[in-house]
């Protein structure tokens, strides 16, 4: 989704914010842009890929010592060139905006009052006038005009902003959206994620809600909401600037699903070096926190909400411990009861969700403090925003469609399933001793399902052609079902659904035909009988089956039901299992129908907006 980048600097800055946004493509865009501040105010928009806009800067022999740039992912506008940022007021003032601004028709009436004229559609393009109007009530103070501004604006927002009048001046705010400042020798930056700024500086601080920063070459100065004068921490990014290469494999997606082994034994590295586990393993404080805890509430959006879908099955059958995993964006506007005891789990890839973050804001107005995040990014919004914490080390996700991210939380999910089981008495030893060697033995058992992948492209060859595809599970390999469902409509485009098999009567039957392929995820678990009898459901309607079987499960092929054996039952660990085939299904189904698998059309893979 959306990106900024910025720089001041004694060097020429365009290759710098070029690499910036090249390093944030894979969140998702439609178009890209920038304007640096030589003599007046160059810009160079373009839709497409950022190597457009490189051709384009470079036609232009684009140059200069301060800049802004922006990707965009169309919300308010169509994502054509004149919606494209940076944004201009008349030849001053450019501004990139990540967020949504919610009262941008009330103050666009007012700006064209006052005689402005609007080139795009964007709710963006309020706040450059409107700096641009405070800029000239101000004295030209670029910093105050930000101030005023920001003080009118509602919703979220995270800006750059430079002005031809102010050659060595970057100013930049943020409430609701991320946006951090990378500290150089002699020059500053900006970005909206910190892999942006890798190649030039791992300085960084974080801006907290409602702060506005006034940066030149050698000074950064923060402001607070309040207009007070604040200090904020630097840290040193963790993250490399390395960025994750393809390799031998086709796309990124690919990639993702055939490194899970690796992300799997990186994951639980920690975790299982003993025969017990440490609750330290979330956080320094967490033994305190989970002796507190009698319940919890899984906060989450997309793969990452299944991923909680899961682990509530877990949470509920091993650790005896009521369970509510929630789309975060439902969450976050519904009225709910809290409970001062429940621990609070955000799950995500990314950690900066805006939908996720929000809900997390939500829960601590609430009165909830027992927080923890699973994530994948170390210093996301989301870590630094909670009590406890895990991170996973599936690496850089750069495929839209999660897999790797996924099945790693379902790895993080299961120990702390195991952690609250022990807390609450109901985990002895041995059986801990177990689980950790099986948890030993998964990323072994993740390969052996990789080996799967001929066979399943040879199914998927029948998929390219269908319009619709019926996914069915059932108890914790119901959530299995339904991410296998999002996989082939996210990168297909296939539509899928995915049901419950026992709520296959109440409705969708009606649907089943020969031309409905049914894809039915069949472990050998205690509901293996009732999924049998969903089976013949569909036989009978003659709906044709393709079945992800437990070699144990007993399923052999015949007359419309065709079988792919995995090794025999794996327990609990099962749903990490049965989704690779999935993954690997969907993948197969998209390179037949040859969409672009790692950047699906209309979606992002760093959602931060509502
Ligand atoms: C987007 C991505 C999905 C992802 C979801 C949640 O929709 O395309 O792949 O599952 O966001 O993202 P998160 O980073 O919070 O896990």
């Amino acid at each position: 989704m959306c990106g900024i980048v910025g720089a001041v600097a004694q060097r020429n800055v365009v290759p710098i914010l070029l690499e910036g946004l090249r390093r944030l493509e894979y969140r998702g865009y439609d178009s890209a842009g920038l304007v640096v501040v030589n003599g007046g105010l160059q810009r160079v928009r373009s839709i497409g890929r950022v190597a457009s806009l490189t051709e384009a800067t470079s036609a232009q022999k684009t140059h200069g010592h301060l800049g802004i740039a922006h990707t965009r992912w169309a919300t308010h506008g169509a994502p054509t060139e004149h919606n494209a940022h940076p944004h201009v007021s008349r030849d001053d003032i450019a501004v990139v905006h990540n967020g949504i601004i919610e009262n941008h028709e009330a103050l666009r009436a007012r700006l064209r009052e006052l005689g402005y004229v609007f080139t795009s559609e964007t709710d963006t393009e309020v706040i450059v006038h409107l700096i641009h109007h405070h800029f000239h009530h101000a004295e030209h103070d670029l910093l105050a005009a930000v101030q005023l501004a920001v003080a009118e604006l509602h919703g979220a927002y995270a800006i750059g902003v430079v002005a031809q009048d102010a050659p060595h001046r970057l100013v930049c705010a943020r409430r609701g959206s991320p946006l951090l400042i990378g500290l150089g020798i002699e020059e500053n930056f900006i970005a909206s994620d910190v892999s942006a700024l890798l190649p030039v500086t791992q300085k960084i601080i974080y801006l907290e809600e409602g702060d506005v920063a006034d940066i030149g070459l050698l000074t950064v100065q923060i402001y607070d909401a309040s207009g007070a004068r604040v200090e904020r921490a630097s840290h040193v990014s963790e993250q490399s600037s390395e960025m994750a290469e393809l390799g031998n494999y086709r796309h990124f997606m690919q990639k993702e699903i055939h490194e899970q082994p690796r992300a799997l034994a990186d994951t639980l590295h920690d975790a299982v070096i003993g025969d017990s586990l440490l609750p330290e393993l979330f956080g320094f404080d967490a033994a305190e926190v989970f002796a507190h805890v009698n319940a919890v509430t899984i906060l989450a959006c997309g793969t990452s909400f299944h991923a909680g879908s899961v682990a509530s099955y877990w949470l509920e059958s091993l650790a005896g411990i009521p369970c509510r995993a929630e789309i975060a964006s439902e969450y976050r506007y519904r009225d709910s009861v809290p409970n001062p005891n429940a621990l609070v789990i955000t799950l995500s890839q990314s950690g900066e969700t805006a939908d996720t973050l929000a809900a997390l804001n939500h829960a601590k107005s609430l009165g909830h403090h027992y927080t923890l995040s699973i994530c994948n990014v170390p210093e996301s919004a989301l870590v630094r925003q909670s009590r406890l914490r895990f991170l996973t080390r599936a690496g850089p996700e750069i495929g839209v469609a999660s897999t790797k991210a996924f099945t790693t939380q379902l790895a993080a999910l299961f120990l702390l399933t195991l952690l609250l089981a022990k807390q609450r008495g109901r985990l002895d030893a041995a059986t801990e001793a177990r689980h950790i060697q099986s948890l030993r033995e998964l990323p072994g058992k993740v390969a052996q399902v990789l080996a799967l992948e001929a066979e399943v492209e040879r199914w998927a060859e029948r998929f390219a052609n269908k319009q619709h595809a019926l996914f069915l599970g059932r108890g914790m390999h119901y959530p299995i079902a339904l991410e296998g469902a999002l996989k082939l409509k996210e990168i297909s485009y296939i539509h899928a659904e995915a049901y419950p098999a026992g709520e296959l009567k109440h409705g969708p039957l009606a649907l089943v035909d020969k031309d409905m392929p049914v894809v039915t995820v069949a472990p050998n678990d205690t509901l293996l009988e009732k999924l049998k009898s969903n089976l013949q459901e569909v036989r009978a309607r003659g709906g044709e089956l393709y079945v992800f079987a437990d070699a144990d499960s007993h399923i052999s092929a015949s007359e419309g039901v065709h079988v792919i054996q995995l090794a025999e039952h794996a327990g609990p660990l099962s749903p990490i299992l049965h989704t690779i085939p999935l993954q690997m299904l969907s993948y197969h189904a998209a390179l037949q129908k040859g969409t672009d698998v790692d950047k699906p059309r209309n979606l992002a893979k760093s959602v931060t907006v509502e």
